[in-house]
């Protein structure tokens, strides 16, 4: 197990590569409040580093505070509207939403239906920017027109303000794509590199140095891919001509793979290290060709391992070997960065060649924590709480800075925090290092922060056309936007400065727990009435490795008998071979299809049991589905092979299908609860107290298709079962052998004999 601590010590970097590698994927999800206390000691600063932090971030706050030019007008517009306003959210959503929606129709009817419930009234003339009153007024006059057309639906008003609402919308949405263009100036430096050139000449010759973006990720086709790749390659040819023009360290490019392959995931490793690989060997040969260095930006979490395998190989090619100039980002948001710089600097030990590397927060953290809860992981892979993340990343830079990781790894501080970059000067013993910045963010901190640290700067600056600056726009709105952000704080001249440079370690410590416990794990989304179905980040070898064992041993030759059962007993019936549909040539298993006269009996059985089964208690009854819920769960591997092997479904569909099912199994129960527990109380028309109460209807059938094989069976049958019917279910015949499993695992609950049967696709039903 990885031992943060003992990361300080020489030796740590010296054991093999695959040792240090083999402790970085069970980390993913590691337990967050354990692994900071491992953190803390690395971050902490002495009291001599503490009194210089806070003495220099004060000084460059007050800076930049004094500097007028140095709250913009992008600034303003995100602190009226912060994203805890709903006002931001709302226009956070339509930003975002916007320029995604292809036509216009579809763009106007969501203008009209965010922009008409907020309160726009009450931002106006809070800001002493023009920008920003100007704006207001616009979305003031906007969710007014919408309004009137709303309340005059069908009288005879309604045509001329249905004629103003079709006149302004469009109106309205030229002007959101205007602002949104507006705001695209402020975080990109050109529309093509030589004009990002021309643009950048004023901080050059004051002695920045720049890391060039060329905007455009998550590459649909090959087409985009190729496409982005040209851009790079320019780029490439560009920022290796004007080279010269630079006084300080030279000009680098930054690129992000998600540009370079449609296909860029872990389901696709082996095209990674053979596609990807000899795309990205063409733009660094190019790129050592011109002394271009090249920076692999960090994206999404799921993504990391992927991107290391696909660097070394890289790095240990001829292509690279010796140069030096090919590195990488690691973000401090996730749990596994300093595991990740502690190989990093066993790979560069190993060959020799010094690794640049640029130390993130992250910009991925709203998306990653959305996504392991949808995906039902068990825990996340980034910190919950900021000052976890500031922690992480102070813990990182003591390592990158130590002296048995100088010349191993040049260490590039990626941030805005004026209490960060203050930080890391205070623990460098030596000026081995640059700070970076974003074009369009902490223009007036660096200027301040290049005087008083003597060090070098570099901006990394997005080149490129609107069409392709969406997500990078929306990462930026909500680093600009969230109030915990220091950039926010910073222009929010209410914020005291003591605030804003508060150490991370104490700021943490200071919290009942270390974990933010407001953001509750992803099984626990729902509360406590309801728990999240658990998923697999088959991404994350740790995580995938387990649940391929457990998924092999059905796979290949292994074979399923099903065929109807009623009152709880396995019946035989015509017999039927089971093909993979992706292979006709390998079996499944076999079905015996019921009988009419099979299903007469189901039919008599289920309506004998029915009156039981109608006065169990509904909790009774619900416990039964709970628990095959969790049955599912724990045959995950299984029902996930037949999903894959009988209806032909992906792995990803398959888990998913299986946790649709275990949804149903613990939503319907919770309904079924709310209805029937106790007889809802209301008052009638004569204003006498009435009492409600609910009951099953007697028995349902039901009849479900082949694509959702298990969750549409299970979500009829259990949905059925619950509030008090007996079932007689027919699956589709093409899928016949994941219900038989299904109602296999119903019966090991101990469910009441004849309230569940199942006939197999019955033939002249
Ligand atoms: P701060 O305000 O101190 O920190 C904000 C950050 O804290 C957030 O971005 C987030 O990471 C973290 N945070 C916020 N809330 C929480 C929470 N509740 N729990 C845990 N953490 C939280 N980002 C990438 O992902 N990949 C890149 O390749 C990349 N390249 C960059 C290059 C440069 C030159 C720069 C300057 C930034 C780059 N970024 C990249 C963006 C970077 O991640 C953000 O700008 C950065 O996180 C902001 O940190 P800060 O120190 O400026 O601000
Ligand atoms: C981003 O694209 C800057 O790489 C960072 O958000």
């Amino acid at each position: 197990m990885f031992k943060a601590i003992d990361a300080m010590q020489p030796s740590f970097i010296e054991r093999s590569l695959a040792q240090v590698w083999s402790e970085i994927s069970p980390l993913y999800c590691v337990d967050e409040s354990e692994w900071l206390k491992e953190l803390i000691p690395l971050a902490q600063a002495s009291e001599s580093e503490r009194e210089q932090t806070r003495r220099q971030a004060t000084q460059l706050i007050e800076q930049v505070r004094a500097d007028k030019k140095a709250v913009q007008m992008i600034d303003a517009l995100l602190l009226e509207y912060s994203l805890d306003t709903r006002e931001g959210i709302l226009l956070m959503c339509l930003a975002e939403a916007l320029m995604r929606v292809p036509d216009s129709h579809t763009a106007d009817a969501l203008i009209r239906d965010k922009l008409s419930v907020a309160d726009w009234k009450a931002h106006l003339r809070h800001s002493d920017s023009l920008f920003v009153n100007a704006s207001t007024w616009g979305l003031m006059l906007t969710g007014k027109v919408v309004t009137l057309d709303e309340s005059s639906e069908g009288k005879p008003a309604s045509v001329i303000n249905r004629l103003v609402n079709k006149m302004s919308e469009p109106v309205i949405r030229q002007a959101m794509h205007q602002a949104m263009k507006i705001m695209g100036h402020q975080f990109v430096l050109g529309r093509d590199i030589d004009e990002a050139q021309k643009n950048g000449e004023g901080p050059r010759t004051n002695g920045f140095t720049y890391s060039f973006d060329m905007l455009g990720e998550a590459a649909l086709t090959q087409e985009d891919a190729k496409a982005y790749l040209n851009d790079y390659l320019q780029a490439i040819e560009s920022v290796g001509e004007a080279k010269a023009s630079y006084q300080g360290p030279s000009p680098s490019v930054s690129i992000k793979l998600s540009a370079l392959h449609p296909r860029y995931e872990a389901a696709n490793q082996d095209r990674m290290m053979t596609e990807m690989f000899e795309t990205v060997l063409v733009l660094l040969k190019r790129a050592r060709e011109k002394e271009v260095a090249i920076t692999i930006d960090a994206e999404e979490a799921d993504r990391l391992e992927l991107s290391l395998a696909l660097f070394e190989k890289l790095y240990r090619d001829p292509v690279v070997k010796g140069w030096g100039k090919f590195g990488l980002v690691v973000q401090a948001y996730s749990k596994r960065a300093l595991p990740v710089i502690t190989w990093l600097a066993t790979l560069a030990r190993e060959q020799g060649d010094v690794i640049p590397m640029r130390l993130v927060k992250g910009a991925y953290w709203d998306s990653e924590i959305k996504l392991c809860q949808q995906t039902g992981h068990h825990g996340y892979p980034v910190f919950t709480r900021k000052e976890g993340t500031d922690v992480s990343y102070l813990a990182c830079a003591r390592f990158l800075l130590s002296d048995h990781v100088r010349g191993l790894i040049y260490p590039q501080f990626a941030s805005h925090n004026a209490h960060t970059i203050a930080a890391i000067a205070g623990m460098a013993t030596h000026n081995d290092f640059e700070f970076q910045r974003l074009h369009g963010m902490g223009d007036a901190l660096y200027n301040h922060a290049k005087a008083l640290f003597n060090t070098d700067v570099r901006i990394y600056a997005p080149v490129g056309s609107h069409k392709d600056l969406l997500p990078y726009l929306v990462r930026r709105l909500l680093e600009n936007g969230a109030n915990s952000s220091f950039v926010h704080r910073l222009v929010d001249a209410r914020c005291p400065i003591d605030d804003l440079i508060t150490d991370p370690v104490d700021t943490l410590c200071a919290n009942h727990t270390l974990h933010n416990d407001r953001i509750p794990l992803p099984l626990d989304i729902f509360g406590p009435s309801r728990k999240n179905s658990q998923g697999v980040a088959t991404d994350i070898e740790s995580e995938w490795q387990p649940f391929q064992d457990s998924v092999a041993p059905f796979m290949g030759e292994y074979q399923w008998q099903a065929g109807p059962i009623v009152n709880g007993q396995r019946l035989k019936g015509d017999t039927h071979a089971i093909p993979a549909p992706y292979d006709n040539d390998e079996s499944v298993g076999h079905v015996d299809w019921a009988t009419a006269e099979q299903v007469n009996d189901a039919l008599d059985i289920a309506a004998q049991a029915y009156p039981e089964w109608r006065d169990t208690d509904v909790s009774e009854r619900g416990k039964y589905l709970l628990d095959l819920a969790d049955k599912l769960e724990a045959n995950l591997g299984e029902l996930v092979a037949i999903c894959h092997r009988e209806a032909g479904k992906t792995i990803h569909d398959s888990i998913d299908e299986v946790r649709e099912a275990v949804d149903f199994l613990r939503y319907y129960p919770e309904q079924a609860n709310a209805l029937q527990a106790a007889p809802l109380s209301y008052q009638g028309f004569d204003e006498q107290a009435q009492s409600l109460t609910y009951q099953g209807r007697g028995v349902f059938t039901c009849i479900s298709p082949w694509n959702f094989p298990l969750a549409i069976f299970l979500g009829q049958v259990s949905a059925a079962l619950v509030v008090g019917n007996t079932v007689v279910a027919k699956p589709a015949e093409q899928t016949s052998i994941i219900a038989y499993r299904a109602i296999e695992l119903l019966l090991d609950t101990g469910i009441l004999l004849g309230s569940f049967n199942c006939c197999l696709a019955v033939v002249q039903w």
